[in-house]
């Protein structure tokens, strides 16, 4: 019977297939140990000499890494071996031999981006790319019990959502097309049919940022709610994360210390989270030896220093107008502030932007004509404040950093397969 790796133990005394590729392989005396890799874990299969034939045997002998193979015999439970188990092999099946694998033992980071096509088999990027799947399922799940709708927004747009510096322009059949920033604007336009919408979807940002949480290509959650102020969309955005957090805690235990979590950090992740107004933040990081002013933007070394005194993530609310976007609607009660707050997560920072939307049609045009923005370009995103306005407010999670703060990640192009840096655009 063909069985996962993880499924072996189980089948002690008794005959079983894996197949798989080889992960390790060693010759003592007369009896060649492979220990085969698949998407689940490993299991370590021995060849014995006159147990297989001679041709077998040879064969096993030659295997290299990566070698993809088809192995049956019979199962012997064994602590001590990988996997829990060890298959006495009664036939070999070699699928591929291939070459000679090219990644043996260290590698240089960059060496290790270039050969990515590869280095996503070994075994902590698969418990990274399996975790990032289960973050997204739990991410929907939780959104989808909640009311929202997935929609799906354009990736070639006209509108920048985010500034237009960091924008990836194209030809498009004589105009000029962009790769979207955010999908933002698209999602409130669907909230007069929907109400609780949401988009999971890339973004792109040419920033010639190069830091540990920048790419230039990520994916991008962005739920929109009509009805809702900016408390609820903060409540929402915690049970959210904090959501997550507790099902890859219990659920996915294995994966989280794969990837360098500790899972007792995760659970801690619960209601409420921590809120503070960014005046109250910017003193707290002065006390704390950073250096900056009021109405600047923390970067991540001051959002760094403000984490060192949280466990879990934490709200930074009523942003100077100044330098927040313009959709986001000023603070009646706090006026020369916006009604957002950036989510800041320990060991990565912001994770997520988010904010009460200018709903009233003047004050939105009078907000985009102080940031001097094409009118004629952004005009059916100003109608949609025509027809039945309503008061809503929205957030972005961007995957990649929740996938780093998650698992703990040193950097945030191993949150993603393929990652798209200033750099780095192959493989
Ligand atoms: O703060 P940002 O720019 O906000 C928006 O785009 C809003 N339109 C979102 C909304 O309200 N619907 O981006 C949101 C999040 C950030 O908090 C961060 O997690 C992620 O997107 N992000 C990036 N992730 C990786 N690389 C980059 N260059 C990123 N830029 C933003
Ligand atoms: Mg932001």
């Amino acid at each position: 019977m063909m069985l996962k790796t993880n499924e072996i133990a189980k089948m002690d005394g008794k005959e079983a297939t894996v197949r798989g590729w080889v992960y390790r392989q060693r010759i003592l005396g007369d009896n060649v140990f492979i220990v085969v890799r698949d998407a689940w874990g490993i299991v370590q299969c021995v060849i014995k000499k006159g147990a297989v034939d001679e041709k077998m045997y040879n064969e096993a002998a030659n295997l290299y890494i990566e070698s993809s193979v088809i192995i049956t015999g019979a199962v012997k439970k064994d602590e001590r071996a990988p996997g829990g188990a060890e298959i006495k092999a009664s036939k070999l099946e070699t699928v591929s031999r291939g070459e000679f694998y090219p990644i043996q033992k260290d590698l240089s980071e960059e060496y290790l981006l270039n050969v990515r096509h590869l280095w996503l088999r070994s075994r902590k990027m698969v418990a990274i790319m399996q975790a990032r799947h289960h973050i997204m399922n739990y991410l929907r799940e939780w959104l989808n019990s909640k009311d929202f709708f997935e929609i799906t927004p354009p990736i070639l747009t006209k509108a920048g959502a985010e500034g237009g510096a960091e924008m990836f322009e194209l030809e498009y059949f004589g105009d000029t097309a962009s790769l979207t920033q955010s999908s933002q604007l698209y999602g409130e336009a669907m909230i007069f049919g929907l109400e609780r919408v949401y988009t999971f979807a890339p973004s792109f940002r040419a920033e010639k940022s190069r830091t540990k949480r920048h790419l230039t290509e990520f994916w991008h959650l962005e739920p929109e709610m009509a009805w809702t102020n900016q408390a609820q969309n903060e409540e929402i955005q915690e049970q959210m994360i904090s959501y997550v957090a507790q099902k890859m805690a219990e659920s996915h235990k294995g994966l989280l210390e794969a990837a360098g979590q500790n899972p007792e950090t995760m659970k801690n992740v619960k209601p409420p989270f921590h809120r503070i107004m960014y005046d109250d933040a910017v003193d707290k990081i002065n006390e704390l030896g950073g250096k900056m002013e009021h109405g600047q933007d923390p970067g991540a070394d001051e959002e760094a220093l403000l984490l060192t005194v949280y466990d879990k993530p934490v709200f930074v609310k009523n942003y100077p107008t100044e330098i927040k976007a313009f959709y986001m609607k000023e603070d009646p009660d706090r006026p020369g502030t916006v009604l957002n707050a950036d989510l800041l997560a320990p060991t990565v920072g912001e994770i997520i932007g988010g904010s009460e939307r200018e709903w009233d049609y003047d004050k939105l045009i009078a907000r985009m004509k102080a940031q001097n923005m094409p009118l004629k370009t952004y005009e059916w995103y100003s109608d949609l404040r025509k027809y039945g306005s309503v008061p809503h407010s929205g957030f972005g999670l961007g995957i990649e950093r929740f996938v780093k703060y998650i698992l703990k990640l040193d950097h945030i192009r191993d949150a993603i397969p393929f990652p798209r840096t200033i750099n780095r655009l192959e493989p």
